[in-house]
Parts: C-alpha cells; sequence; structure tokens
C-alpha cells in the first residue's frame, strides 16, 4: 500500500513516520511513504503555487495547475483514490480508514491558505477529507493521521489483525481500563476481579466498564449498535446503579 502526500511544506514530515508501528511497516515494506513537494510540479520562475483569489478578498489559493501535474505524475492507473485534505471535507472516521485501506494507492493532496481552485476537487479529488471540526493551518497533520489510521487497516502492520478488531471503534465500544505492576501504587488498587482467574467474569467487567464508559462519553456510539442480550443486560445494570449515586 502506497501513500502519497502532496505539499508544499515537506519538511513538516520529517521524522513523523521514523518511529514505532509505522516505521516498522515501512521498513518491511508492507507500507511505502512518499512527500512530494507540490513546487516541483509547477513550471514557472517562481515556482508558484499559490494565487489571489478571483472575485477579491483576502488569502491565497492553490493554483490548478501545479497539483494537477502533480497527480497525473503521480497516480497509478489503477487501484487509486485522491483524497483532498480539507475542513470542509467529510469527516475521517474508522470506516473511511478501513475503506482507503482497500486501495493500492492513496494520494493525500494537503491543502492550505485560504483554499485550492475548485476544479481541482470537481475533476480530480475523489474524498474530501476534514479529521475534526477545528481549522488547522493546512492539511499536513491531517494527511499524517490518515496515514497513519489507515495504515493500521493494512493487514501485517499491527501485530495481530485480531487487535485491531478489537478497538474501540470497531467494535463500537471505548475501551475498557487496563492495569499492570504494581498491584498497588500509593495506595491505588488494581481492581482485585483482575487477578481472580475467573476469565468469564473477567470478560464480564470488562464489557460493563466499556459499556460504562461509552454510556457517559460517547452515548452516540450506543445509539447506533446492535446490542447483544448480555450488553442490554450490563447496561441496565449500570443505569440502575447510577441511578442510586
Ligand atoms: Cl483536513 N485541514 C485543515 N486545514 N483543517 C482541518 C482539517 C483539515 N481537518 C480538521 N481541520
Amino acid at each position: 500500500m502506497k501513500f502519497e502526500i502532496i505539499t508544499i511544506f515537506p519538511g513538516m514530515f520529517n521524522g513523523l513516520f521514523s518511529a514505532g508501528v509505522i516505521k516498522k511497516a515501512v521498513e518491511r515494506g508492507i507500507v511505502e511513504i512518499r512527500v512530494h513537494d507540490l513546487r516541483d510540479y509547477t513550471t514557472d520562475k517562481h515556482r508558484q503555487v499559490d494565487d489571489r483569489p478571483y472575485g477579491g478578498l483576502e488569502g491565497m489559493v492553490l493554483k490548478p495547475e501545479p497539483i494537477f501535474r502533480a497527480v497525473e505524475g503521480i497516480k497509478e492507473p489503477e487501484g487509486s483514490v485522491t483524497c483532498l485534505l480539507t475542513p470542509q471535507g467529510q469527516k475521517f472516521d474508522s470506516k473511511l480508514a478501513e475503506k482507503l485501506a482497500g486501495y493500492e494507492q492513496v494520494l493525500l493532496i494537503c491543502g492550505r491558505y485560504e483554499g485550492v481552485d475548485e476544479r481541482v476537487i470537481e475533476h480530480l479529488v475523489d474524498e474530501e477529507i476534514s479529521i475534526g471540526d477545528y481549522v488547522l493551518t493546512g492539511g499536513e497533520l491531517a494527511a499524517a493521521v490518515v496515514v497513519d489510521a489507515v495504515s493500521r487497516f493494512v493487514p501485517g502492520v499491527v501485530g495481530k489483525e485480531e487487535s485491531v478488531k478489537h478497538d474501540s471503534f470497531a467494535g463500537g465500544l471505548l475501551d475498557f481500563p487496563q492495569y499492570t505492576r504494581p498491584r498497588e501504587f500509593r495506595g491505588y488498587r488494581v481492581p482485585a476481579v483482575l487477578f481472580s482467574g475467573d476469565h468469564q467474569k473477567i470478560a464480564r467487567w470488562r464489557l460493563k466498564k466499556a459499556l460504562e464508559k461509552t454510556l457517559v462519553r460517547r452515548p452516540d456510539l450506543l445509539e447506533s449498535r446492535r446490542l447483544s442480550s448480555e450488553e442490554e443486560e450490563l447496561l441496565e445494570e449500570i443505569k440502575r446503579e447510577r441511578k442510586k449515586s
């Protein structure tokens, strides 16, 4: 799986992918990440990538020609998707990450300034993507987020493929709390159920904690989820307990 990042600030990606799981995936050849300087696709002496918007108002708009040249030079004829990182895009989530992981090549155009010439969006871009409801100075950090989240869905990137499936959002619930040694730290104790050795009891406790955290922080996730009978039962228990306290 190949990521092609098109940016006017290639330096922003220095070091970003040179640690941890993504670094390993790159070293093992499972994932390739290339950063392309948009200025390399200009043809004028000044290597101009932006210009003033028609119709007035301040700010600068990314010009269409360098972006078209870059995409046409980089894009493979098959298995490729072209994305624009912009606050106007659809909100990036686990489902979109999994979908993008199904392509062989993902082009990520980093938006900048007050915007990008609309002809890029109309005639070049397949997906406009935003990573959340706040405005960044540019799409670079968003592109890095997309590379990381999509890579986790590429087979072999995350240790056991199981763990991607068991993550918060794939399962639709937030994670249960985790503990490690020591059993007691500054008087704070690890819940006794975790060393009971009763794996069924532990599983039920974890599910209950996950349900409770999801209910409190992200009730929207519960609404869009089909609950098993055990989950229904635990949820009722949680609601009763919460009413009491
Ligand atoms: Cl993709 N770009 C910018 N500039 N701001 C954002 C964003 C993207 N996603 C959230 N805010």
